[in-house]
């Protein structure tokens, strides 16, 4: 496992790069999922693909910007879904950005995955690793390195509400879910990347993140193998829960590698809330 949180380490130092200094504009292509693909995704993509490909326990690559998986080595232990550059479109306007790892054994589905990683690119540029050691917060220094800095874990209750979707079509009970927050004191933390709006959360020691299905997207947006199931492992790992308002993330199973699903994460008591609402609906 180390040296493919190595190789997450090699390639996040270059994407850092490309993404301070290098064209943020849109290609001629789209992905699996119809979103157009900036120059960034696809070359980010290459970037992570590069620095797996000699690695001989990952077995196949499955990318967020890739149609079918990509085999690597026959006898490889690790599956690998990724998300190259998660919230790409915020770079254009200097927000954070980030890439999303799952490490999974077998197939893609939650209860075979084994690690999770995410890269935040920001004023900092951080690296959060989730297995059976917890979840651990990595930083780059002054040598262009990641050092440790500290464990991470949430508390049972937290005062950020991070709410997606788009409001127009949420569920009306969805929305008494959401105001009820806002009602109980919770501050609006949404910056439209689920890498830094995750992490926020996950740094101040607790709140909720939702990405609902809606009446245009009932499914929701997040993609499980490379968004929603290392996230639900980070933040079920951290101390929180994670859960499709009624299921558990991680007992989901994947039929394609592209499938999206309703999401929650967050603190225990946040979570019990959507269960209550959720559970008739
Ligand atoms: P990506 O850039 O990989 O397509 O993912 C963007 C995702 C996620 O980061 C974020 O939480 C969500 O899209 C934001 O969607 P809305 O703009 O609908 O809130
Ligand atoms: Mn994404
Ligand atoms: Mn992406």
């Amino acid at each position: 496992m180390q040296e493919i949180y190595d190789a997450i380490q090699k390639s996040a130092i270059v994407i850092a790069e490309m993404i301070a200094h290098d064209d943020s504009g849109y290609s001629e292509n789209q992905n699996a999922t119809g979103d157009t693909q900036l120059e960034l995704d696809i070359r980010s993509d290459k970037v992570i693909e590069e620095a797996f490909a000699p690695l001989t326990s990952i077995k196949e690559l499955a990318s967020e910007e890739k149609e079918g998986p990509h085999p690597l080595h026959a006898g490889g232990k690790y599956l690998i879904g990724y998300d190259p550059l998660d919230g790409s479109s915020l770079a254009d306007v200097n927000l954070s950005v980030g890439s999303i790892f799952g490490i999974y054994e077998n197939d893609y589905s939650g209860k075979n995955l084994k690690a999770a990683v995410y890269v935040v690119y920001g004023p900092r540029i951080e690296m959060v690793t989730a297995d059976e050691n917890g979840v651990q917060l990595y930083r780059v220094a002054r040598d262009n390195r990641f050092h440790f800095i500290r464990k991470l874990s949430l508390g049972t209750q937290g005062k950020l509400n991070a709410p997606g979707g788009t409001q127009k079509n949420w569920a009306p009970w969805h929305k008494e879910l959401i105001d009820g927050f806002f009602a109980e004191g919770y501050r609006l933390r949404y910056s439209g990347g689920m890498v830094p709006d995750l992490h926020q959360i996950l740094i101040k020691g607790g709140g909720i993140f939702s990405y609902p299905g809606t009446s245009d997207v009932p499914k929701g947006k997040l993609r499980k193998v490379f968004e929603v199931f290392p996230f639900a492992f980070v933040y079920e790992k951290a101390g929180g829960e994670a859960i499709d308002g009624r299921q558990r993330l991680l007992d989901l199973e994947c039929a394609h590698i592209h499938d999206t699903t309703p999401c929650f994460f967050g603190s225990k008591e946040e979570i019990k809330k959507v269960r209550n609402v959720y559970a008739n609906h």
